[in-house]
């Protein structure tokens, strides 16, 4: 008997262990629910398909179904990256921030690369984490944190790869457009570019759960799935994340402008219009039709509006060079 436990043990902890090693290379066995429900949900899928069962209601089932197994994390983000995104809701010092960055890790490289990028950087290049904390400050640093971990973490794809790219370049420019459009309105520029980032993060999780799924979904299906469940799926992954009430709100609902008053929303509503002006996504994929309202809404007129093109226009260029 207790050579079973002790067998039973070690089991336990190799499969730790390679978990773990998954994790650090990115490897999608690094899921944090059983490959077991994966695999039922492939099978179950496949036949499907099969079947000709298939539609955009039943794949919004299994989006929803992914939440299910563990409460305590987000599928695809590893559980060290999920504590770090939880921390930055609180009021944590610098020191605690650079503790959990500080280790040669990839995200201390990045954050690095960012303070010398050119939307930061200044007279001198900097080469360690801390001159690059005191150069980006600690509103700048949490967003980069944001940036990094998720466009890392649920940017990731091997079915969807240029689609998924497509996607992130999208996020980042959609926060620099919100901070832009919120400095002509007076709106808190945190809370505008938290939204202008991740109000369309339930997109890149739901390609890269068909990818895990490892199921040969027709693209006009997946793109309709993609468009109806982005909002529910990027609304559960912000709850988890302890999101502002504001934020998660615009990503639930910046599609639907009819009747809406939240600012935030019709701040995301905004920014996909600009996106759409400067040809971010290509045309089939998007559902919205080029108009002016949301920075109708916003209170910005005609002469404004132009304006704030040809600035998101530039700021689009730096983020490029
Ligand atoms: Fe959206």
């Amino acid at each position: 008997m207790k050579d079973i436990e002790t067998r039973k043990q070690r089991a336990l902890k190799t499969t730790m262990r390679l978990m773990a090693a998954h994790r650090e290379t990115g490897n999608f066995e690094s899921l944090p629910w059983p490959r077991t429900v994966i695999d039922r949900e492939t099978k179950r899928l496949k036949l499907d398909l099969r079947n000709g069962d298939i539609d955009v209601e039943y794949l919004e089932k299994v989006v929803r179904r992914s939440f299910r197994w563990n409460t305590g994390s987000i599928p695809f983000i590893p559980d060290e990256k999920f504590e770090l995104l939880k921390l930055l809701r609180t009021n944590a010092s610098m020191a605690s921030f650079e503790a959990h960055i500080r280790n040669g890790s990839e995200l201390e490289t990045q954050i690095i690369e960012l303070a010398n990028s050119n939307l930061y950087k200044g007279h001198s290049s900097v080469s360690t984490i801390r001159n690059a904390m005191v150069r980006l400050g600690m509103e700048n640093l949490k967003f980069l944190i944001y940036q990094t971990v998720l466009t890392r973490t649920l940017f990731k794809s091997r079915q969807y790869d240029e689609w998924v790219n497509r996607l992130q370049f999208k996020a980042i420019a959609s926060a620099h457009f919100a901070r832009e459009i919120a400095s002509w309105i007076g709106y808190p520029a945190t809370e505008a570019y938290m939204a202008g980032l991740v109000h369309d993060i339930g997109e890149p999780y739901i390609l890269q759960l068909f990818d895990a799924l490892s199921v040969d979904i027709p693209d006009e299906i997946c793109i309709q799935t993609v468009k109806q469940a982005h909002m529910e799926t990027g609304a559960s992954i912000l709850r988890r994340l302890n999101i502002s009430p504001a934020v998660i709100a615009a990503c639930e609902s910046h599609h639907n402008l009819s009747g809406l008053n939240q600012l935030a929303s019709i701040i995301c509503a905004a920014t996909d219009q600009i996106c759409l002006f400067l040809d971010l996504l290509p045309m089939n994929y998007w559902d919205i039709t080029p108009t002016k309202l949301p920075f109708r809404m916003l209170g910005i007129n005609e002469e404004d509006t132009e304006i704030i093109l040809v600035r998101c226009q530039d700021l689009m260029d730096k983020l490029l060079t």
